[in-house]
């Protein structure tokens, strides 16, 4: 199959759909790849780039889209783009198909076969080809990045022989793929992180990255995400009333606040309103990423930059991934030629398109002249449907004594069963053994069972030290099976080298399960 990426002639935009190293991995699944003179310039691969990766360049995009099957864009296609296509010709591209219903029609008549990249169903095995994923991951970095170049201050606390600097105080609110990627980036510059989301499962995420949750008086239903593909469904006129008060309380305070709340197929809901402004302080920033579906704060200007009378800065806009081209066309480059490999069971060059496949079925917009979205719910649920943890009951205090007496009850009842059994097999097997094997016998029982109860009650935390004890049990192992290794009888050097064996498993696994565990915390 042939596959070819067309330049980009959205203005501004830098990003392409195939990048020379995605191309090489195109070309491994059997397809040789095309690529528009030009189309990479803006993300920083010449023509020369691609044609060492084995692509072939073509001079025009009617050249390009004449000689390929398959159409790999980052925009939704233009009337004069799509008016090139065959039918029969597959476009792979952001589509926005609820936006963008023309393009759809005109997909349908034309027998175009349109797969939108933003429609890649949340599920585990699609996060590879999730470019909205990809995306906003790069915009919550950017956006901290564009906060902190409006910004008159540092992110960082300081003690200075000049001064003190207090720490920025930043507002996440919304914490999807974008708000998480800006609130790691915020941590990381130092700043003090305050995050906000209506799905409350996010609240652990976001304290392990070491921002604080704000959390709400309120006892929100747990929405469903299976049912909304993973993402959040809308909030009540209550919850949101808490939420706004919340904001207000909030917006004194926060120097920078970056909102990324999205509710797909909807416009932004407006959380960040005009008063909410007005009592920022003075050189205060705003980024609002939901700028492109109508911004979340009320005085966003799409695409534009600009400061209240207040002194407040609002950045709205919306190309974030395009200004950071290189990076977001290797991640979404990777994200298309993850599609097109899941396209290409058999690796051989050959499309096959699986309606019966979740993810080519819930990215397929137009087929065969119909069109085929909405899709229906995918069969597995979205990642991000788990449910949080059920809160435990309060107990009153005469309620928790009766449930640690009736514990402690059914526990002394196991011990003395436990205890009895074992007397009985001890018992049995003393009227058949020899007084010698008795002794030793039971003092190995009765140390089987002290290391169990010590071993068992032991900390996670302690593991290591533990494990370090258990080495050193190993060598004395080892030790006295090395001693008895040359004695004559065969039943013992089986045994000894068996012994040497396992607590060499035993010492070197230890050891090699502590270098992973160390190299988890180490930067590469
Ligand atoms: P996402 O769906 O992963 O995250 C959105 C989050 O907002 C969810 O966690 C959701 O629970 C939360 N949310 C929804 N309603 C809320 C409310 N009322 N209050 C608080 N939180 C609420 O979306 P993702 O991928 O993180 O994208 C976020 C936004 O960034 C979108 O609007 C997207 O269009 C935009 N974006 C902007 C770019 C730019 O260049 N400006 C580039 C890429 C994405």
């Amino acid at each position: 199959m042939k596959i070819g990426a067309l330049k980009e002639i959205f203005d501004g935009e830098a990003r392409v759909a195939i990048t020379p190293s995605s191309a090489v991995h195109l070309a491994k699944l059997g397809h040789t790849v095309f690529v528009e003179s030009g189309a990479g310039a803006r993300a920083g691969f010449s023509d020369d780039d691609y044609a060492k990766a084995g692509v072939t360049v073509s001079r025009t995009a009617a050249e390009l889209v004449g000689a390929v099957d398959l159409l790999a864009k980052v925009r939704p296609a233009t009337e004069a783009e799509i008016g090139q296509m065959r039918a029969g010709q597959t476009l792979i591209s952001f589509f926005y198909p609820a936006q963008n219903a023309d393009l759809l029609a005109r997909a349908k008549d034309q027998g175009i076969t349109a797969i939108a990249m933003d429609m890649v169903p949340r599920i585990s095995r699609a996060q590879k080809m999730d470019a909205l994923s990809s995306m906003a991951n790069i915009a919550g970095y950017r956006a901290v990045i564009e906060a902190a170049n409006n910004f008159g201050r540092f992110f960082t606390g300081q003690v200075t022989a000049a001064g003190k600097v207090p720490p920025a105080k930043v507002l996440v609110v919304g914490a999807g793929v974008a708000g998480l990627a800006a609130i790691g980036t915020s941590v990381s510059l130092g700043a003090q992180v305050h995050a906000f989301d209506v799905r409350p499962e996010v609240a652990e995420q976001i304290e392990s990255m070491g921002a604080e949750f704000v959390y709400l008086e309120f006892d929100q239903q747990v929405q469903d995400g299976a049912a909304t593909g993973g993402y959040a469904a809308p909030s009540s006129p209550e919850f949101r009333e808490k939420q706004l008060a919340k904001f207000r309380e909030l917006a004194p305070q926060m120097d920078i606040v970056i909102t990324t709340a999205l509710i797909p197929g909807r416009d932004a809901p407006k959380l960040w309103t005009a008063d909410m402004v007005a009592m920022m302080k003075q050189g205060s920033v705003i980024i609002d990423l939901a700028a492109e579906k109508g911004g979340n704060c009320d005085l966003t200007v799409p695409d534009e930059r600009i400061v209240t009378e207040n002194g407040v800065t609002i950045v709205g806009y919306t190309d974030f991934p395009s200004r950071m081209g290189a990076q977001a066309s290797e991640l979404y480059g990777n994200n298309i030629r993850h599609f097109v490999a899941d396209l290409t069971p058999a690796k051989d060059g050959v499309i096959v398109h699986n309606m019966e496949d979740d993810v080519i079925r819930g990215a397929t917009v137009a087929r065969d002249h119909d069109v085929t979205w909405p899709p229906p719910p995918p069969k597995i649920a979205a990642i991000a449907a788990q449910k949080p943890k059920e809160k435990k009951k309060e107990l009153t205090p005469d309620e928790r004594r009766a449930a640690e007496a009736a514990a402690f009850k059914a526990d002394t009842a196991n011990q003395i069963k436990l205890l009895v059994g074992g007397g009985l097999v001890v018992l049995l097997i003393g009227l058949v053994a020899p007084a010698s094997f008795m002794s030793h016998f039971i003092v190995f029982v009765l140390a089987c069972f002290v290391g169990f109860r010590v071993i068992w009650n032991v900390a996670h935390s302690l593991h290591t030290p533990l494990m370090a004890i258990t080495n050193a049990i190993s060598s004395i192992i080892i030790l006295g099976a090395l001693m008895q290794i040359g004695s004559g009888s065969a039943w013992v050097v089986i045994l000894g080298a068996l012994a040497v064996l396992m607590a060499s498993v035993n010492i070197f696994g230890g050891f090699m399960v502590t270098r992973r565990m160390l190299a988890m915390f180490q930067k590469s």
